[in-house]
């Protein structure tokens, strides 16, 4: 498989704090990749740095071949590498279909759009019937999204940045404050939006990530500590260390499950 994203000596320092660390990474097109370490190794400053919020300190970033190390945050996302919850937005007194749609016309349409009839946004029906059913929402479709129950409000900011078109899309610990109802359903949901896309993920909970993920990177104190699949990820002695010398699991809410035990 080509790699479709790819860094380079990434490193980020805030005043003389290495948050992130000489990070090489390499995502295979059409996988799903896990970034995963203890609370603070740099796994969201990894994203901040792929998705252009923050510039890096030294290092380099390619995305489908280009170097997007100094391509401004827009025209990353435009160019395909997309962030849940980056561009989109939960609307509350629209319905899930009206989010959905005005996320693809965003995305699609002209800037003046949005004071058009409903007759004149039907054009963006048919994909925002795809999304919904993509992300499982067809039947939620007339509800108001801020009526929605947690999961499934989850489940519409997934579809509205579906609907940004992302050849990678980055999610950051798209699990957190799930319930295990919740959780299974959105493991599924995350392999239905992968067909055809490159995901990488920032996930706490392990078994998601040895259900999931192709490959997975574990980052330690900013730096990558080990690199390969789940087998070869959790038995690795610096990665079970890095996870027990960081607290046991239950003391911290986001730990609760993120000790291998299980290995
Ligand atoms: N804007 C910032 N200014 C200063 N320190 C930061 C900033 N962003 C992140 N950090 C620090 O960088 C380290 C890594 O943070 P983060 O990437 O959020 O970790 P993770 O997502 O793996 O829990 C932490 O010690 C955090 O405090
Ligand atoms: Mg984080």
């Amino acid at each position: 498989m080509p790699t479709i994203l790819e860094t380079q000596g990434l490193s980020r320092s805030f005043h003389g704090f290495h948050a992130v660390s000489n990070v090489n990474l390499s995502v295979q097109e059409g996988s799903i990749h896990a970034l995963i370490g203890p609370n603070g190794a740099g796994k969201t400053t990894c994203f901040n740095l792929l998705t252009r919020f923050i510039d890096a300190t030294a290092g380099r970033i390619q995305f489908q071949g280009q170097d997007i190390t100094r391509t401004p945050a827009d025209a990353v996302a435009r160019l395909g590498l997309v962030r849940s919850f980056q561009i989109s937005a939960v609307f509350g007194q629209l319905s899930v279909f009206e989010n959905v749609r005005l996320a693809v016309q965003r995305r699609r349409g002209h800037s003046m759009d949005w004071w058009r009839s409903d007759k004149a946004l039907a054009v963006y029906d048919e994909r925002t019937h795809e999304l919904l059913a993509e992300a499982s929402l067809s039947e939620w479709a007339r509800h108001l999204a801020g009526e929605l129950p947690y999961g499934r409000k989850r489940a519409l900011e997934l579809a509205t940045t579906l609907a940004l078109e992302p050849r990678v899309l980055l999610l950051d610990e798209p699990m957190a404050g799930m319930g295990a109802e919740d959780i299974a359903q959105a493991a599924a949901l995350i392999r239905q939006a992968a067909r055809g896309r490159t995901v990488l993920m920032v996930e706490h909970n392990l078994s998601v990530v040895a259900d999931l993920c192709d490959r997975i990177t574990v980052l330690a104190r900013g730096e990558v500590l080990a690199e390969g699949d789940y087998a070869t990820v959790s038995k690795d002695p610096r990665v079970v260390e890095a996870y027990l010398g960081h607290g046991h699991a239950g003391q911290r809410k986001h730990h609760t499950v993120a000790e291998p035990s299980h290995g």
